[in-house]
């Protein structure tokens, strides 16, 4: 009987302490699960081997810093689908060793701004989706990220959650964020705040995108290295107009290419043209010589054909001859000039002899 007593009051509260009713607790994995048992509350009798607590599928409609008593060695934690409508000040500051919270699925409807503040920032992870339930939520949330104590978190997951847009500088209080998922919200345009996020790979596929003029800026500017990386281009679709519904709102792989390809022909003619402009002026003694030839073979053949213009319109050579045979063999030896038709029937101008002359010279 004694034996009884003692074992009651020394083993049984530890068996209590050991593993929740309703729950499963898996020491070996360091793992306690209470999935679906309609309880009204987190268990408050987790055993400090936890490392991994799930609580999914019951209707817990608060929780607060009272829920997570003694759980500083706690480093995943999954809360989803419990029916959880608000999140009070403070609620996992005990969890000092927080890396991953998930609060996927619940209907959140009020979240204090330091409801997700746990002192030395461990948090890595923090799963979203489908968690917000309306815009008073969303603004909620968008507050506690600004006021800081999710510094460093890695991961953000706020896929279904209808997102309409996203606050100005909504991440600005994330330096360490580098997946941020979008999908499945209601996303319809360009989408500013992305451009805030440097390195982080983004997900916003199945967002209803209308497209526009504005979203090809939106597209090209995603394909550009100042945009973050998209995980899955292929699924970032319009929506609207109806014509393009489903298209893919990204450049095609094609244009881009032919646009980089006339970047690299502008950038190979520039680089043509300095390399021309170099050479002639390492070389501008040798042009000035070639300048002054040219100009002087020019001039002894244009005073050559100039004596001969005189010789054939000199009078004292006879009445110059109208109509067909004009200046036929009257050059002797020299062939005679080509003669177009116009100057067939116009007669015979200076600056149609200079014209067919320059075409024939044989450059005496
Ligand atoms: C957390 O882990 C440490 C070291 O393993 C242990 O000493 C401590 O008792 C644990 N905390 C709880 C609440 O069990
Ligand atoms: C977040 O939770 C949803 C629903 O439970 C799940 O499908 C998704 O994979 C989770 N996200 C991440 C990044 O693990
Ligand atoms: C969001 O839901 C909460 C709880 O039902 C409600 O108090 C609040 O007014 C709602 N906000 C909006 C913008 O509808």
């Amino acid at each position: 009987m004694c034996t009884f007593f003692l074992l009651f009051f020394f083993v049984t509260p530890n068996q209590c302490m050991q593993c929740h009713f309703g729950c499963t607790c898996f020491a070996a994995t360091n793992t306690v699960r209470c999935d679906s048992k309609d309880l009204r509350a987190v268990p408050l009798s987790i055993p400090g081997y936890a490392r991994t607590l799930i609580v999914t599928g019951n209707n817990i409609p608060q929780i607060g810093p009272d829920s997570f008593p003694e759980l500083e060695n706690v480093t995943n934690i999954c809360l989803s689908n419990n029916r959880i409508t608000e999140l009070g000040s403070h609620t996992f500051s005990s969890m000092v060793s927080l890396r991953s919270l998930d609060l996927s699925g619940n209907p959140l409807a009020l979240i204090h701004p330091e409801a997700l503040s746990i002192p030395g920032g461990p948090l890595l992870e923090l799963n979203l989706s489908r968690a917000l339930y309306n815009s008073t939520s969303l603004t909620d949330l968008t507050t506690a990220m600004r006021w800081g104590g999710l510094a460093g978190l890695v991961l953000l997951d706020l896929s279904g959650n209808r997102l309409a847009l996203l606050a100005p500088a909504a991440f600005s209080r994330l330096p360490s964020l580098r997946h941020l998922l979008l999908p499945h919200n209601s996303l319809a345009s360009a989408l500013g705040e992305l451009g805030r996020l440097g390195k982080a790979r983004v997900r916003l596929g199945g967002n209803p995108y209308l497209c526009s003029c504005e979203s090809r800026r939106f597209a090209a500017w995603l394909d550009s290295s100042a945009a973050p990386r998209v995980e899955d281009a292929e699924d970032v679709r319009c929506a609207s107009p109806r014509e393009l519904r489903d298209a893919p709102l990204r450049v095609p792989a094609g244009e881009a290419s032919l646009q980089t390809s006339y970047a690299l022909l502008g950038l190979v003619l520039g680089f043509v043209g300095m390399v021309s402009v170099l050479v002639l002026y390492l070389n501008r003694k040798g042009m000035k010589r070639w300048v002054a030839e040219t100009r002087e073979a020019c001039r002894d053949a244009l005073a050559g054909y100039h004596y001969r213009y005189e010789i054939d319109t000199d009078p004292r050579r006879g009445p110059p001859s109208d109509g067909d045979g004009v200046g036929t063999g009257r050059f002797g030896t020299a062939p005679p000039p080509r003669i177009t038709p116009d100057t067939r029937d116009g007669g015979q101008t200076p600056a149609d002899v200079r014209l067919t002359g320059t075409g024939m010279a044989p450059g005496n």
